[in-house]
């Protein structure tokens, strides 16, 4: 695993958008699975600017989502369907036959699952997954105590994600379950960068990369990565005991 500490936000979302554009261009082919959240946010607004200043071409790349809440409508602006849709599908002139989400509103969800698992088989894997981490220390949905050898699954959230998941929500929203890869995706993955940014996530951040791996803490399965590499600002880097020089 590679750790890679950047002085701010900014900086750090620079360097997330070349990781993407590098990936892209490297090749056009590429399947992307790039998170939702405030961590990303910056960078793909970056990525999108990059992406048109340099005329990189995304039209042959795929894209697969990493989660979504479940009863949660796409245009709900909450939801990660209308996050990737507004921040990187329009500005990036992406189609929809590029693109494979997860239909929260399901009745079958499990074969909403399975669906994904076959899309992402059928691509040839996950070329660069991007995510953030939880509070909690999830990656995806996949919260505390989750099993590292599930592909996509659905999965109730704990107590901390559906109080956090309410800043996405413009209104008090009920959050109970997520739908998302699973930690078996993101171990397979064959590039895997992991993103955090500020004070808030300095203690999660400092037990992901420094505590035992245990399945407390699935944000630490980035220290199982080969091609990890964690990127992090500075203030969530505070509490780390080795940092690279
Ligand atoms: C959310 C999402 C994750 C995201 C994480 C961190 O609930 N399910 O995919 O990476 O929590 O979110 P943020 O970047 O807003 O802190």
């Amino acid at each position: 695993m590679q750790l890679n500490i950047y002085k701010d936000h900014h900086t750090l979302s620079l360097e997330a958008a070349e990781a993407i554009l590098a990936t892209v261009k490297n090749n056009p082919t590429a399947v992307l699975c790039l998170a939702t959240g405030d961590t990303p946010a910056v960078a793909y607004e970056l990525l999108v600017k990059k992406a048109m200043d340099e005329q990189v071409d995304f039209s042959h790349c795929i894209f697969i989502a990493l989660d979504e809440w479940v009863g949660i409508l796409p245009e709900n602006e909450g939801s990660c369907h209308y996050f990737l849709e507004s921040r990187l599908f329009k500005p990036l002139n992406i189609s929809a036959s590029q693109v494979h989400l997860f239909d929260g509103m399901a009745t079958d969800l499990a074969g909403e699952c399975k669906k994904m698992d076959e899309a992402i088989a059928a691509k040839g894997g996950i070329d660069l997954m991007l995510v953030g981490v939880g509070l909690n220390g999830h990656v995806g949905f996949n919260e505390p105590g989750v099993s590292a050898d599930l592909y996509a699954h659905v999965i109730n959230l704990d107590d901390i994600t559906r109080l956090i998941g309410q800043k996405y929500f413009q209104q008090n929203t009920v959050l109970k379950q997520g739908i998302t890869l699973g930690l078996k995706h993101v171990l397979e993955s064959k590039k895997l960068v992991m993103m955090a940014s500020g004070l808030k996530k300095a203690e999660v951040m400092k037990k992901a990369l420094e505590e035992e791996i245990n399945i407390l803490m699935p944000a630490g399965i980035i220290r199982m990565h080969s091609q990890g590499v964690v990127m992090m600002d500075e203030t969530a880097a505070t509490y780390l005991t080795v940092k690279p020089a």
